[in-house]
Parts: C-alpha cells; structure tokens; sequence
C-alpha cells in the first residue's frame, strides 16, 4: 500500500491557514489534523500552553509544544499516512522554530535537534506558508479574549513572520509561501496551484 499525503499549513495566527487546511482536507477526504491538541494528551498539554495566566518559559513552552508533536506524530499522523491515508495538518514543527525559535529566543539549534528526537523521519511533502503582514493579521483579530500567543506584542509577531520567512527561502523544494492577504477565493486557487504541481489536484 502506498503512503498518503502529508500537507502541513504554517503562518501567524489569523493567518487563515485553519480555513484553508480544513477546506484542503475536506475535498480531499483527508485527515484533518492540527497543532497543539488533537490527541487526548494534547487537549491537556493545549490547555496549559494557551493559558494566559499561566506563566512558563520559552523553554518549558518548547518542551511541551514537542511533547504535544511527538505523540501527535506517532499516534496520529504516522498510523495514518502507514495506512494509506492523507494527513493535512494546521501546524506542525516549523510553528516551534518560528514562535519558540524566532519568537522568543530559544536556541534554534538545540531546536531543531530537540524537533528531530520528536518527529524522527516524519516529514511533510510539502509545507504552505500563507504569509500576510502583521498588522492585516491584527485587524482580523478579535481583539478580547487573547491566548498567550494572541496577546504578545507586534514585534513578537514581527519575528514570527521573518522566521517562517526564513525558513521557507532555506528549503524552496519543500516550502510554498503564498499571500494570505488575498480574498479567501483568490488563496484557494494559488493553493491548489501547490497541490497540483506536487501530483496531488482536487476532486
Ligand atoms: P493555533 O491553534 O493554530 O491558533 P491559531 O488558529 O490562532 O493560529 O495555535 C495556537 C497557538 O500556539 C498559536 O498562537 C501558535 C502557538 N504555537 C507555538 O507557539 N508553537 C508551536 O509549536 C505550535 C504548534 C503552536
């Protein structure tokens, strides 16, 4: 039996990537999946990580975003590709590199080594970037009711934005950045441009 897809979405909150990612999963009758909390270990770990009253720091954050990954990709994304499923995930290991990395300082290259031990060989085919400039972002937000990450500063998010833009520019055969700033439509048809060209068109 041949391996599914495995299609992972990545931008800044409000992005609109969680539309896209399930939208993508939909026509495609995938498994739809995201980061951090689908699994029972996870809904926990999301708890703590999106509460804003409780503290914790850039490296406990990391930790438990990996340990939410790691059982993610093992109980989830794995079973399913092996089964000859397709995965599209809302986030995933660049998330950790560009809000813990980039976003709050953690070494990137214990980072990184620390993604591996959680992930092994578990890879996306390909990554989709819908970038869109902060402010946009910020406009689109409710602006009660914030989570930890909601809530950090301009510049936070500033860094978030450059990091997944570097991340992307470094590894062009796996990345696809598009502007997420465009109408929903407009997003969709440059998205299914990526799928197709990877051999992966819509119903
Ligand atoms: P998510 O549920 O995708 O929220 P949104 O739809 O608002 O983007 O993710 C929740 C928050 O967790 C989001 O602000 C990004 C953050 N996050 C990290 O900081 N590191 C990570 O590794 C992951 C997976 C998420």
């Amino acid at each position: 039996m041949s391996r599914g897809r495995f299609v992972v979405f990545e931008g800044i909150d409000a992005s609109g990537k969680s539309t896209q990612a399930r939208r993508v999963a939909d026509e495609r009758a995938a498994r739809f999946t995201f980061e951090p909390g689908d699994t029972p270990l996870g809904v926990d770990l999301r708890r703590w990580l999106l509460d804003a009253s409780a503290p914790m720091s850039p490296v406990t954050e990391s930790l438990l975003m990996l340990a939410d990954r790691s059982h993610h990709a093992a109980t989830v994304i794995e079973p399913t590709l092996a089964a000859g499923d397709s995965v599209v995930s809302d986030r995933y290991w660049a998330s950790s590199i560009a809000y813990q990395g980039y976003g709050r300082g953690v070494d990137l290259a214990l980072l990184r080594a620390a993604t591996e031990l959680a992930i092994g060989a578990c890879q996306p085919d390909v990554t989709i970037l819908l970038d869109i400039p902060v402010e946009v972002a910020d406009e689109r937000r409710l602006r009660d009711h914030r989570d930890r990450f909601e809530s950090a500063d301009v510049a936070f998010h500033e860094r978030v934005r450059a990091g997944y833009l570097e991340l992307a520019a470094a590894d062009p055969a796996h990345w696809r950045v598009i502007d997420g700033a465009g109408d929903y439509e407009t997003v969709s048809v440059a998205i299914e441009a990526v799928l197709a060209e990877i051999g992966w068109p819509g119903g």
